[in-house]
């Protein structure tokens, strides 16, 4: 396509380096859309006739539906998908082909279809997050009463309820389709007509080709059109914040289906044996979960350096950043799904939760806030008498509902029986009726708000 000025072909490693066909063949459904755009526009401006417009454009349609049928075809001699696209236009239309690219360069070719590639897998990430955050929400509302230890420091910390624990990732969840909505927002712009840098001399409409495509306009700046990436980043980044919030719920999943903790019985359909031990039914879907924000965080990484310091226009280690765009797309979409289906179909073993919830003493926040409220005692000296009260109970082995009034009255003398009132782990729940708290009134609240709001998103 370019051989015009050259007496000898390539070298073969010259072929291998140069090539993009095997990775953005994945472009090719948004390459033909801009090519159909660019080319009714095109005639519409009168510069190719009406006639070589349909011809194209039905050639392009063509060209399509041999893709949908066979794939594309990989030929490192043709490059990319722009060049294989053209090349069997030409084969099947003949020499008409050649007026496709009129007043456009590869450069804003490919800025286009990267774009709106990206644009599309925002929409299928956000319909996957929207999915995920909508099981959260029944399982969050099936358990807004399952008490379950609250940690810090992953010590026992406080009793909370299990629908809060998950509403915590709804709200994690929340932000990510929100960062995806303003990459979104952010990236609609077209670059169509920017052609190799300069814009063009022919009298295009790039309104109508940004239009034509679903973008809210036409770029600014020709030079910024075909160089910049940023909106590739902008996915990678968000994708990179959402897949550390995946892989924090995936860790929470593989504490608690460890056996110390029992919390949880994965599903058969979300774990795998051993061949050695016949017992184990280990979390592999949550490890490669946690393990895949790892390597998505790398796909950021590598396009952030392959950008860095590139000057004014188009450079050709732009397109490098296909590749890691790609993979950390699949691995975000199988991340999403592996947790919806694992949250959905897990068994939550509620009785384990609760008896670990109540041997921490994970009420001793609230004998300390009772000596506050009933008996006007200042927080810090209630904290000083209820570490007496846990470590006199640590010392007979026995919750802090099980020690006698006598023993506690002996701590403090202001110490009454309505205190027993306050050291069971639902009346601590209870309690935390603060806005956003652990209590099951407020958790539900929380989730039907979120059921209003989720559709504003
Ligand atoms: N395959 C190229 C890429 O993905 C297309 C643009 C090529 N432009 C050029 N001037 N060689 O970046």
């Amino acid at each position: 396509m370019w051989g015009g000025r050259f007496a000898a072909g390539p070298a073969s490693v010259m072929r291998e380096i140069n090539a993009s066909i095997p990775f953005d063949k994945r472009l090719w459904r948004q390459d033909i859309a801009g090519s159909k755009a660019h080319v009714a526009m095109l005639g519409q401006q009168g510069i190719v006739s009406g006639e070589d417009a349909a011809a194209i454009s039905a050639g392009l349609d063509a060209v399509a539906a041999e893709y949908a049928a066979n794939g594309v075809p990989v030929n490192l001699d043709l490059e990319d998908i722009h060049m294989v696209t053209e090349s069997r236009l030409a084969e099947l239309i003949g020499p008409v082909a050649g007026r496709l690219h009129t007043a456009r360069s590869r450069n804003d070719q490919v800025a286009t279809d990267f774009r709106l590639w990206v644009r599309d897998a925002i929409d299928e990430v956000a319909a996957g997050l929207f999915a995920l955050q909508a099981v959260l929400l029944l399982r969050a509302e099936e358990h807004a009463d399952t008490v379950m230890p609250g940690f810090t420091h992953l010590q026992s910390a406080q009793p909370v309820t299990l629908g809060h624990h998950l509403m915590a990732y709804h709200a994690m969840i929340g932000r990510d389709r929100s960062r995806f909505a303003d990459a979104r927002v952010r990236m609609n712009e077209c670059p169509l007509g920017a052609a190799a840098l300069a814009g063009t001399g022919f009298p295009i409409d790039r309104h109508a080709t940004a239009a034509a495509l679903g973008f809210d306009r036409a770029t600014a700046n020709s030079l910024d059109s075909v160089s910049d990436r940023d909106f590739a980043l902008d996915y990678l980044m968000a994708a990179t914040q959402c897949s550390l919030h995946l892989s924090r719920l995936a860790e929470e999943f593989v504490i608690w289906a460890s056996q110390p903790f029992g919390f949880v019985k994965l599903p058969d359909a979300y774990s795998t044996g051993s061949s050695i031990m016949p017992q184990k039914r280990n979390p592999d879907a949550a490890e490669l979960v946690r393990g895949h924000a790892g390597r998505i965080a790398g796909c950021m990484t590598a396009l952030t350096i392959t950008m860095k310091g590139l000057p004014l226009a188009y450079s050709k280690d732009m397109q490098d950043d296909k590749p890691p765009v790609f993979e950390a797309h699949d691995l975000l979409g199988l991340s999403i799904a592996a947790m919806s289906g694992m949250i959905e179909t897990v068994t939550f073993r509620t009785e384990r939760m609760r008896a670990l919830a109540e041997s921490g003493y994970a009420t001793a926040t609230d004998l300390a806030d009772w000596l506050v409220r009933e008996a006007n005692v200042p927080f810090r000296e209630a904290h000083h008498i209820t570490g007496h009260a846990v470590k006199l109970a640590e010392d007979r082995g026995v919750q802090l509902a099980e020690l006698p009034l006598a023993d506690l009255q002996a701590i403090d003398a202001r110490i009454d029986e309505s205190l027993y009132g306050v050291l069971t782990v639902d009346a601590s729940v209870a309690s935390r009726r603060s806005y956003g708290g652990t209590a099951p009134g407020q958790v539900r609240a929380r989730i039907a708000e979120a059921r209003t709001k989720e559709s504003s998103i």
